[in-house]
């Protein structure tokens, strides 16, 4: 594996774990701003369908093989795991600001490792961008 597709899937995975996060919170939300805190995670889970795709396929389009599988993701993610059960509407916005946050810092942390391959570094901008975005949302909530 490549330098680039080493870092490229180690995001892979860590988008992947958020999404299966986004979408176990948007089933277990429950309080005030149940309504709109569930379709907020809906909208990001979307986004970060999108974002798995791009990396994947520029992994592909190295030559790699992306993996997605559920135990790659288990072995691999930095993301911390979400605990199962009900959610209340401002701890769903505390954990997702925090781990949409860690995991922009995580990605910016890796940019220097592509300084040879600006196409994938590109790409990891854009998605810092799109996850600071993301935290906004959710920290904008906050009281
Ligand atoms: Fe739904």
């Amino acid at each position: 594996m490549s330098q680039s597709t080493s870092v490229l899937q180690s995001v892979l995975v860590d988008l992947l774990d958020l999404g299966l996060q986004g979408k176990q919170a948007h089933w277990n939300v429950h309080g005030p701003a149940f309504r709109s805190v569930h379709l907020q995670l809906d909208e990001l889970v979307e986004q970060l369908i999108s974002w798995q795709d791009e990396v994947a396929e520029r992994i592909s389009a190295l030559g790699g093989n992306p993996d997605g599988r559920a135990t790659a993701i288990v072995s691999t993610s930095t993301v911390p795991t979400l605990t199962a059960g009900p959610l209340l509407d401002t701890d769903v916005v505390t954990v997702f600001t925090d781990r949409l946050t860690a995991t922009s810092q995580a990605i910016s942390s890796k940019f220097a490792d592509l300084e040879d391959d600006l196409a994938s570094q590109d790409v990891l901008i854009g998605i810092v961008a799109g996850l600071d975005k993301a935290a906004w949302f959710f920290r904008a909530q906050k009281g």
